[in-house]
């Protein structure tokens, strides 16, 4: 679900025919007076309490929005059947507040969400990573996290488009392509990369084209395309949420979580879908001593940076920024960070951190292979009917449709590699010593040892450090180079750290509030 290997993204150009001014984004109103471009979670809420809005006006203005903007920006790949009815019954609902057995006007009661395309749901949907290996494939259940999302009360909106297969295809695929889905673009400058994995997710969300999303991260694939795409995402710790239904590529690191326009809004999914599931038992049975009693909403204090202590690494995150005027908006974080209660501990340094984001030497991609083998294999065996059943068969089938799979300019490398591996043998076991060993020494140590309540670094790089332990962080907005591509500022703590870092991060949210819409989708955006 969700790799993402920074050196190895491309830059990809759109079609230079593409001649468009989408006046979509202009069109604020639905009901009769209620912007929905932009509002958050809370205030959809507070307008279907005030009856100036209804979940099928929601839906039915999110369905305008991904009809006009999605043939540019493909964020999505497929839109639900059944939301406008979803939405049907979540207005009666509420305008009976009785809703269904089990489930309550929570948070996300009538709020649209949009799950990426490796997050299985039992309706009329496709769940295919993108590919069309598995199209019209069945799955036998809802994901854990979906489960959750319905009994929130929450509308499945549709699919986002992904990195196919979760980047985990070949190392030389782009961000953000699937052959079911096309090319996903970023919507602040079209031109640029949306980061992947979970780069619908990210695109449509900022673009307004949904309330909330899901995405997935074994390795940056939230973290990284949330904060090209100017948004907050969260990657929980490791079992907080279920990966059950979901399209794995390593159940040690694969993690769900919240991409969405603000923290509280991520805050209030993370809410919905945290917990035990007896499906990923193994993973989720500690997930009840992380949650905290009364959730995770308590954590949304402006004052939340308050005597926190921030752990400054520069080398070498903060030289591969590049960009002095990128660096000087972060040297003006750190200020506002100071300025508002948090102690930093700066010029501190992660042991062996250049062992731990080699991929090729840290052992992870070794552990990936085998692990991804594994579990697709045994995702694909589940589902009730499936043109494949294992890996052989993806490949198989990417060199029967090669064309449509463009196998040639994005090859199946990881594929290969991963069927040539044979289970968890000696030189695996080695790797997932090898990584235990570097995250111990590295980052916990750092964070045990300075008594951190978090480590700040810029853009994702920092994900692989986090990746091997299972660790959670969480991405806001933090500015726009001088071209308009967004950046964000990443916090990352210890398992089970998720109350300290919302605090954080929506206090440095609150303070900087520096997130704006995309610009209108024009001609321009393609330089
Ligand atoms: C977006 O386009 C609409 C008209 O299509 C226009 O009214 C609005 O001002 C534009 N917004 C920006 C930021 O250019
Ligand atoms: C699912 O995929 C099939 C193609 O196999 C397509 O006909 C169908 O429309 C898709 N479902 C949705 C909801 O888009
Ligand atoms: C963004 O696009 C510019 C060219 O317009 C290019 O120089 C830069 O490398 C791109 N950045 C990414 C991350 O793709
Ligand atoms: C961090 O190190 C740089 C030199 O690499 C130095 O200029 C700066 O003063 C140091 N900052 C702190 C807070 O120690
Ligand atoms: C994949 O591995 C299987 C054995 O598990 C083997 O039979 C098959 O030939 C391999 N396929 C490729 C393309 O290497
Ligand atoms: C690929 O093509 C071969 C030969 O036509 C066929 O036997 C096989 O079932 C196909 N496999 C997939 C997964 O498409
Ligand atoms: C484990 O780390 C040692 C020491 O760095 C290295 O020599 C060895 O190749 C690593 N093993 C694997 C499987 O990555």
């Amino acid at each position: 679900m969700a790799f993402h290997c920074e050196i190895l993204r491309r830059l990809f150009l759109l079609p230079a025919l593409l001649v468009l001014t989408i006046s979509g984004l202009s069109k604020n109103l639905a009901g009769d007076s209620f912007p929905i471009r932009e509002a958050s979670v809370h205030d959809l809420q507070a307008a279907f309490q005030q009856k100036q809005l209804s979940s099928r006006q929601l839906v039915e203005f999110y369905l305008g929005e991904i009809g006009k903007l999605n043939p540019v920006l493909r964020g999505v790949i497929e839109v639900n059947p059944d939301a406008l009815n979803q939405a049907d019954k979540a207005d009666r609902e509420r305008k009976m507040n009785a809703p269904a057995a089990g489930s309550s006007l929570s948070g996300l009661h009538g709020i649209p969400v949009l799950l990426k395309d490796n997050i299985g749901s039992k309706d009329r949907l496709n769940t295919t990573a993108g590919s069309l290996a598995l199209e019209g494939s069945i799955v036998p259940g809802d994901a854990g996290v979906v489960k959750k999302l319905r009994k929130a009360g929450a509308i499945i909106l549709g699919k986002a488009s992904l990195a196919e297969w979760s980047h985990f295809r070949s190392l030389n695929q782009p961000s953000g392509w699937s052959a079911r889905g096309g090319q996903g673009l970023n919507p602040y400058l079209l031109s640029n990369d949306t980061c992947g994995s979970s780069s619908g997710s990210a695109i449509s969300v900022a673009a307004n084209m949904v309330a909330v999303s899901l995405g997935t991260e074994t390795d940056g694939s939230i973290i990284c395309p949330a904060s090209f795409n100017s948004v907050v995402g969260i990657k929980p710790t490791v079992g907080l949420t279920s990966r059950a239904g979901v399209i794995p590529i390593s159940p040690r690191q694969d993690s769900v979580g919240p991409i969405c326009r603000t923290v509280s809004d991520a805050v209030h999914v993370l809410d919905a879908i945290v917990g035990f599931d007896k499906k990923d038992a193994k993973a989720t049975r500690k997930a009840s001593r992380f949650i905290p009693k009364g959730g995770y909403l308590q954590f949304l204090k402006e004052n939340g940076l308050q005597g926190k202590r921030l752990g400054i690494v520069r080398k070498p995150f903060f030289k591969i920024i590049g960009d002095s005027f990128v660096e000087k908006a972060f040297e003006e974080h750190l200020k506002k960070l100071r300025k508002k209660g948090a102690i930093l501990m700066d010029n501190l340094t992660i042991a062996q951190v250049d062992a731990i984001l080699d991929l090729f030497h840290s052992g992870e991609l070794i552990a990936l292979y085998a692990e991804f083998k594994q579990s697709l294999n045994a995702y694909l065996k589940e589902l009730v009917a499936s043109p494949i059943r294992s890996l052989a068969d993806a490949i198989a089938f990417n060199q029967n449709f090669s064309k449509l799979e463009k196998i040639e300019e994005y090859p199946q490398d990881i594929f290969l590699n991963a069927n040539s591996t044979n289970g968890i043998g000696e030189v695996e076991k080695e790797a997932l010593m090898n990584m235990s060993r570097l995250s111990r020494d590295g980052f916990e140590k750092l964070m045990m040892e300075n008594n951190l309540d978090a480590l700040v670094t810029p853009d994702s790089r920092v994900s692989s450090v986090l990746a091997f332990g299972g660790y959670p962080g969480i991405t806001v907005p933090a500015g726009y180079n001088r071209k308009g591509l967004p950046f964000g500022i990443f916090f990352s703590g210890l398992k089970g750290s998720e109350p300290k870092l919302i605090e954080i991060a929506y206090a440095f949210e609150q303070a900087t509030k520096v997130r704006v819409p995309p610009p209108n989708i024009s001609t321009d955006m393609i330089s």
